[in-house]
């Protein structure tokens, strides 16, 4: 006989009633081959005394198999597994997949090798390099979902909960359009405003817009591997200019532009990524003169805009566009914290009405509500606030870490320590490879992630990104620890 008691297990302190749970048992029996079609059920009184339960929770469960069709009953027979079902006695045990992980999916589609996976699956007791975040720790939660809470019981709540616009919430475009207007010196109105949910995805519509296959964009030799990842995802041509002390080579931009036509460079103006340094006045004049004159765009992200530890934040090649070369990309994802999708791509009004078409298509819409509780949020003056907190708790973590860097590993580390940010751009010196300093650090509870990503343009400058922001000072010390201890054990063995 079937083994009823033991494939069937019931559990009377769940939800589901129990002649569901029966059924949906019975229902996995069926799919997955151990009950074929034709078996003949036990019947109800014989299966409710050996489940011990009532006949009438068996009845009801028989009822449902019935209903749905799993089973058929034929009179003064009994109830049996329907014969019509389409599951062949092959389908029906090797189909075991239908209850386990689901693993293959059972057509083709395809893949991707030009992206890079974004795995972040954390242990304990386990250090994380990255590449330059905030502490979420430190994030304002708790305020933002305050006025989250007040905006969404308002009367007038309703109507931002329909289908909306596809350029973001108004009130969060106008107050934008302030907040940059007075912090960066752009001239911009809501109209010049595309909300997104991020920087990304402006790097993604600006690279839709601007670039198809053998188009060219200019880019540093050391550049920010998701916007690379992006603009190859196009089939355009990369070129690479040279980075130094004072950010892109525009001469080298230059002479580009006199051979051949260019489609657009991309900048991290503010602080190049991945080296941190910031690109000069007179570069930045130079950039956009070029701009105007071979009618190319600049792309710039603005990533950590807010982060500047020895000047004034320096006002972005935006606030000097006057011929709308510039399209102008940032997010409160670095400000703020990640998991707060809103960001917002700023460009001349035909640029962004083409850019907000396209990311309805992608994205129908971002979250009107927290698009309004950060309309409150900036307009209250909250940021301003928040970032002049964590600015002084930044310096103070910057400033330990580079001590403690110089102090115990200048024997295989160089570095500047950076005006602003949130990470300092780490070379190690030749006689050593990244490959086992990751390989190594794991042993010492140090994961360095995917140090490969700053070199795509293969320039052997054996250089990487680590973040400070995110960590305590207890934390930064316990990390240094641990990369002594790896260094240690690498020189060791070499
Ligand atoms: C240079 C740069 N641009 C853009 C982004 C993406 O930021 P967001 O989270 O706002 O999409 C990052 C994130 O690390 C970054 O470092």
């Amino acid at each position: 006989m079937f083994p009823y008691k033991t494939s069937l297990q019931l559990n009377k302190a769940l939800k589901e009633p129990l002649y569901l749970q029966l059924a949906n048992q019975f229902i996995l029996l069926i799919r997955n081959g151990k009950l074929v079609p034709g078996t003949k059920l036990l019947g109800s009184r014989t299966l409710a005394d050996l489940l011990k339960i009532h006949r009438k929770t068996v009845v009801a469960c028989y009822e449902e198999l019935l209903l749905q069709g799993w089973v058929e009953s034929i009179p003064k027979k009994g109830t049996f597994v329907n014969t019509k079902l389409p599951l062949t006695q092959k389908t029906a045990i090797t189909d075991s997949f239908y209850i386990s992980e689901k693993e293959y999916s059972g057509f083709s589609f395809y893949r991707n090798d030009g992206l890079l996976e974004k795995k972040i699956e954390k242990r304990e007791g386990v250090m994380y390099i990255n590449d330059g975040v905030s502490d979420t720790r430190l994030a304002p939660a708790e305020e933002i979902a305050r006025i989250y809470r007040r905006i969404a019981s308002r009367k007038s709540i309703p109507t931002f909960l329909d289908y909306g616009t596809t350029y973001g919430n108004q009130k969060l475009r106008e107050v934008l359009a302030t907040y940059l207007n007075e912090t960066r010196g752009l001239q911009v109105s809501k109209e010049h405003i595309l909300i997104t949910r991020g920087s990304q995805m402006g790097i993604w519509l600006s690279s839709q817009l601007l670039l198809n296959k053998d188009d060219i964009i200019v880019v540093g030799e050391t550049n920010y591997a998701s916007a690379d990842i992006t603009f190859l995802q196009r089939k355009a041509r990369i070129k690479r200019v040279l980075v130094d002390d004072n950010g892109l080579v525009v001469k080298e931009i230059e002479k580009l532009c006199k051979k051949r036509a260019i489609k657009a460079v991309y900048v991290t103006s503010h602080h190049h990524h991945p080296t941190t340094v910031t690109l000069s006045a007179e570069r930045r004049i130079h950039l956009l003169n070029l701009a105007k004159k071979y009618n190319f765009a600049i792309i710039e992200d603005d990533y950590d805009y807010d982060f500047n530890y020895n000047h004034a934040p320096i006002l972005p090649l935006a606030s000097h566009d006057t011929h709308g070369n510039v399209i102008y990309i940032g997010s409160v994802c670095k400000t703020v914290a990640p998991a707060f999708r809103v960001g917002y791509l700023i460009a001349s009004k035909d640029f962004v009405n083409e850019a907000a078409k396209l990311r309805g298509y992608v994205d129908r819409q971002g979250d009107a509500l927290l698009e309004l509780a950060f309309a409150e949020f900036i307009k209250s003056g909250d940021l301003d606030s928040h970032i002049r907190k964590v600015m002084k708790v930044y310096l103070e973590r910057r400033d330990i870490f580079c001590k403690l860097l110089k102090e115990n590993l200048a024997d295989y580390f160089k570095f500047e320590i950076p005006k602003g940010g949130m990470a300092v751009w780490l070379r190690l010196n030749k006689q050593y490879a990244w490959s086992l300093v990751a390989e190594e650090a794991v042993k010492h509870g140090l994961v360095i992630g995917e140090w490969q990503r700053y070199d795509l343009a293969n320039k052997k400058h054996n250089g990487i990104r680590i973040g400070f922001a995110s960590y305590t000072k207890d934390e930064i010390v316990l990390l240094i620890q641990r990369l002594i201890a790896t260094c240690k054990s690498i020189k060791k063995a070499l």
